[in-house]
């Protein structure tokens, strides 16, 4: 029997995924595994039994990833299934963006109760929210990822001209991106070129304030920011200037901080990215997928902390052990039989099907977690 903690609400045509052999919900104690949505896991303790955990969503900065890494307890994450959803309210931010719908709708809530006079008040005040089209703009997208390659796709349909950044950009991707789309080797490229900036890549220590004074110098007058991706990415303090000066003719973000909230030109919307039901089953049913695999045949598909290794079903016995990548001839040798292998970083995991010593291997300098699966 199997038992997976749900952290967050997690849409049931996810958790039904979980057949006979699995207990799943919000009360489970010692749990084979995790699911979350936005849960902070940073000052949980795992018990020993936590193998693995599931994020229903792309950011994984909720979990303590590298800790979870050295404990073998592997990470995976949803990569695309909330892609559409993104996409889609990025799109609604660039138009945010130009035309001030937001002040605009907040202006036609005062005229409530003027009766006769309101078409004539709207005919007149409405010069004041008037804004450019985003056709024949240059969009400037920084990651090029599931999300930013769905966003370059549709904006270049509503006729803008895409110029993008991305130092890990798919083959695959690079050959599907819109005709006409420039990629740049150098991030401030990007800041230089655009009209419309938007972000889409994952919140570490080096992508923390990609967005700060000194890129915001390198940008047009009147440059337009969008960020749907995490709060940290970009300076609110430095955009906040940039808007004050004119630099910045507008900043849409789904991550609002008290700082920012209610300052001209910031359009804040409270994390809805991703908020549709389509995505939100989506992410749920890929999550229960990954752990499924993971904890029923091994296989690591979609990790953010360990290699991906794709296995068949298990027929007999199957060992799988997280290691640390430098001893992997030491476990090699201590099987003395036909071993799957990957490597990301300083880790490695080898799965064998067949009668490993368990004991043996688990003696090893270097080994994490060693697990059998019948
Ligand atoms: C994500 O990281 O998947 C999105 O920001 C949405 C979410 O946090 O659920």
């Amino acid at each position: 029997m199997y038992s997976i903690l749900t952290l967050n609400k997690i849409a049931a045509c996810g958790t039904d995924k979980f057949g006979a052999d699995y207990a799943c919900g919000t009360d489970i104690e010692n749990p084979t595994a995790i699911m979350v949505r936005s849960a902070s896991m940073h000052d949980m303790t795992l018990s020993d039994s936590t193998i693995a955990i599931a994020r229903a969503g792309a950011g994984t900065n909720n979990i303590p990833v590298d800790k979870c890494a050295e404990n073998g307890v592997v990470v995976f994450n949803t990569p695309g299934a909330n892609a559409n959803a993104v996409k889609e309210l990025v799109i609604c931010g660039l138009l945010l963006a130009s035309r001030k719908v937001a002040s605009a709708y907040d202006w036609c809530k005062g005229l409530k109760g003027k009766g006769d006079e309101v078409g004539k008040l709207v005919e007149k005040g409405k010069s004041q929210f008037a804004g450019p089209e985003i056709s024949g703009k240059t969009l400037g997208i920084i990651g090029l990822g599931a999300i930013g390659y769905k966003v370059a796709v549709a904006a270049s349909s509503l006729g803008m001209k895409i110029v993008g950044y991305d130092p890990y950009l798919s083959e695959k991707i690079r050959a599907a991106l819109p005709e006409g789309t420039e990629v740049v080797e150098d991030i401030n490229d990007i800041f230089v070129k655009s009209d419309y900036i938007t972000i889409h890549v994952p919140f570490t220590e080096s992508t923390k304030n990609t967005v700060n004074k000194d890129t915001l110098a390198l940008c047009k007058d009147g440059v337009r920011i969008l960020n749907f991706a995490r709060g940290g990415l970009v300076n609110d303090a430095d955009m906040l200037d940039a808007l004050e000066s004119g630099k910045a003719a507008a900043y849409v973000t789904d991550f609002p901080s008290d700082e920012i909230i209610g300052a001209d030109g910031v359009i804040a919307i409270p994390h809805l990215g991703a908020s549709t039901p389509e995505s939100e089953d989506n992410c749920a049913m890929m999550a229960a997928d990954e752990l499924i695999a993971y904890i029923e045949k091994g296989e690591i598909v979609n990790s953010v902390n360990m290699p991906r290794l794709e296995l068949d079903p298990v027929k007999g016995t199957r060992v799988c052990v997280i290691h640390k990548a430098e001893a992997v001839d030491a476990v090699h040798a201590a099987i003395g039989a036909d071993v799957k292998y990957a490597s990301r970083g300083a880790y490695g995991y080898t799965v064998t099907d067949s009668d490993a010593d368990i004991s043996k291997l688990e003696a090893i300098d270097g080994v994490i977690k060693v697990r059998v699966i019948k």
